[in-house]
C-alpha cells in the first residue's frame, strides 16, 4: 500500500512511519523540513507546508491512504498560526484526497478537542466538542476534526484519532520541557488530589494509526467516527509526571500549589502578556492550568471493539522502555 503520513518528521509521526515501513507499506511523509530518521527507513520525503494547496496535491497523487500527523501543536501563540496549518492544512489535505481518489483518510486529532476546562470521567466519543476552549490549539484540532468526519463519504473513508499525552524515546516536546524544568528547580505543579488523567506511550498510539487504517472502508464502523486512544491505565498527573522524572534519572516534583491560585495566575498572566504583545510563551498558560488541575480520562471501549486497539505496553513496560533509551542503553526503539 502506498501512503503518505503528513508530519511523518514529528515525533507521533516517526513511530508511524516506521510501523508502517516495517510491515512493508511504501510510505512517504510531508513536512517542512527533511528527516534523516526517515531517509533511515527508506521513507520518500517531500519537502512542503500544508498550507501549500498544489504541494500537498502533489504528495498525495499516488497514494492510496493518507495518515494526516502534521499539526502545529503548542499552548501559546497566535490563533491565526493554528487556524491556518491544523484547519486550512486539513481542508488541503482532504481536498488532495478527493482529487486523487484516495480512499482512506487517518487524521490525528485530540482528545483536547471535548475539553473545555471541567473534570471529563471515563467519557466517551458521544462527549460533545468544547463550545470554549482554553487555546487556540485545541480550537484548531477540534475545526480540523470536524471537516475530516464530515468528508467521510462514498469517495473517501475518514477516521479521527484521539491519542492523550503522548509520551516514550524520542519525545522532543514534554520530557525535554519539565526536565529542563526540573533541572534548575523551576517545577512546581498544582496540587490537584483526586484528579486523574489518561496519557498513551507513543508505539500504541501510532499502532491505533495501524489499526485505523485496517479497519477503514467505506461504511465500516470506524468511518466518519472519533475514537480516544491512551494507556487505558488512568493515573494522577503527579504520579506520570514523577514516572517521566525518574525515567530521565531525575527526583519527583517537590513543589506544589494550589489549584484555585494557579488558574487565577494563569488568567491573568495570560491577560498581561497578550496586552504587553509579548510573543514568548507565559511561564504557565491557562491550557496548561486546566489540564493540569482537571481529570481527564476516557472510556476507549469503542476503539476496542471496532479497532481491535490494546494498549499492548503497558505504562510500566513503557517507562522501562524510556528509562533504557534515555540512558542510552537502546536506540529509539528497543
Ligand atoms: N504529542 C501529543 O501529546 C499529542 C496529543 C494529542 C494529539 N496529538 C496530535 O498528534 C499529531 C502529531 O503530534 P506530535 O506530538 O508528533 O507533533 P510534532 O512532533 O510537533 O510533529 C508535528 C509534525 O508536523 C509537521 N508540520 C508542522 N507544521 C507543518 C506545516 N505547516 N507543513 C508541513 N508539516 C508541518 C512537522 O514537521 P516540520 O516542522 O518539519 O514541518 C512535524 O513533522 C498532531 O496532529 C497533534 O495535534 C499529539
Amino acid at each position: 500500500m502506498k501512503v503518505l503520513v503528513t508530519g511523518g518528521g514529528g515525533f507521533l509521526g516517526q513511530a508511524v512511519c516506521r510501523l508502517l515501513a516495517e510491515r512493508g507499506e511504501q510510505v512517504s511523509a510531508l513536512n517542512r523540513r527533511r528527516y534523516p530518521a526517515l531517509a533511515e527507513l527508506g521513507v520518500v520525503q517531500h519537502a512542503a507546508d500544508i498550507r501549500d494547496q498544489d504541494a500537498v496535491r502533489a504528495a498525495v497523487t499516488g497514494c492510496e491512504a493518507v495518515v494526516h500527523c502534521a499539526a502545529l501543536a503548542g499552548l501559546w501563540g497566535p490563533a491565526s498560526a493554528y487556524r491556518s496549518t491544523n484547519v486550512r492544512g486539513t481542508a488541503n489535505v482532504i481536498d488532495a484526497c478527493l482529487r486523487a481518489g484516495v480512499a482512506r483518510l487517518v487524521h490525528t486529532s485530540s482528545p483536547s478537542v471535548v475539553h473545555a476546562g471541567r473534570d471529563l470521567e471515563g467519557v466517551d466519543e458521544s462527549a460533545p466538542y468544547a463550545r470554549r476552549f482554553p487555546a487556540a490549539y485545541p480550537a484548531s484540532k477540534a475545526g480540523a476534526e470536524r471537516l475530516v468526519l464530515a468528508a467521510d463519504g462514498d469517495r473517501l473513508a475518514t477516521v479521527a484519532l484521539r491519542p492523550h499525552l503522548v509520551w516514550g524515546p524520542g519525545d522532543p516536546h514534554f520530557l525535554p520541557h519539565l526536565a529542563a524544568k526540573a533541572r534548575c528547580g523551576r517545577l512546581v505543579l498544582p496540587h490537584a488530589p483526586g484528579k486523574r488523567v489518561d496519557t498513551v506511550y507513543v508505539d500504541n498510539a501510532a499502532e491505533a494509526h495501524l489499526l485505523a487504517l485496517d479497519a477503514l472502508t467505506f461504511g465500516a464502523p470506524p468511518a466518519g467516527r472519533a475514537y480516544f486512544i491512551t494507556q487505558g491505565e488512568p493515573t494522577t498527573l503527579a504520579d506520570w509526571i514523577d514516572g517521566l522524572l525518574a525515567a530521565a534519572g531525575l527526583p519527583p516534583v517537590a513543589r506544589r500549589v494550589p489549584a484555585r491560585p494557579a488558574r487565577l495566575a494563569a488568567t491573568a498572566v495570560e491577560y498581561a502578556y497578550r496586552l504587553a504583545r509579548v510573543r514568548a510563551a507565559p511561564p504557565i498558560t491557562r491550557m496548561a492550568a486546566v489540564q493540569a488541575t482537571t481529570s481527564h480520562w476516557f472510556d476507549i471501549s469503542a476503539a476496542r471493539r471496532d479497532l481491535g486497539y490494546e494498549p499492548r505496553v503497558s505504562t510500566a513496560a513503557g517507562m522501562g522502555r524510556l528509562a533504557a533509551h534515555l540512558s542510552g542503553n537502546t536506540s529509539r526503539r528497543p
